[in-house]
């Protein structure tokens, strides 16, 4: 029991680090095209949390160019980046941290 308590705090903060790292990855790379909850030139952060996996948000970080086309984009007007892993990893927990909260019906 006390372990598994453990592993969840461990878990909770590691969680917490990704997102706050990932705020630097945005400010370097993402601002100029993407705000956190505005419409900027791309889609804001909440409504990509809002409808992508963290598996598609890392898909088209790393080759926009064929996955704009499946998300429907006719044009892909967001270029590559070569992140590390980290950064990669750091990025979508801060995108899903915008995630709006489930509304009850
Ligand atoms: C030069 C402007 C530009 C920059 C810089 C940029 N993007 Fe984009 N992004 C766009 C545009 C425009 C789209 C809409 C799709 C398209 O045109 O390719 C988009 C789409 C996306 C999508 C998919 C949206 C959806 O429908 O789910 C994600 C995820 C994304 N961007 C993440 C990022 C991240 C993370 C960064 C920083 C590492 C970044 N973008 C940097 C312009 C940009």
């Amino acid at each position: 029991m006390r372990t598994i308590v453990i592993k969840l705090f461990l878990c909770a903060t590691l969680v917490n680090v990704a997102v706050a790292d990932g705020k630097k990855v945005f400010e370097t790379y993402c601002w100029g095209c993407h705000h956190q909850t505005a419409v900027a030139f791309g889609p804001p952060f909440s409504e990509i949390a809002s409808k992508r996996s963290a598996e598609e948000i890392r898909a088209m970080i790393a080759d926009p160019a064929s996955v704009s086309k499946v998300f429907g984009y006719k044009r892909n007007a967001m270029p590559a980046f070569k992140l590390t892993p980290e950064e990669l990893k750091e990025i979508t927990a801060y995108i899903l941290s915008y995630k709006p909260k489930e509304k009850s019906h």
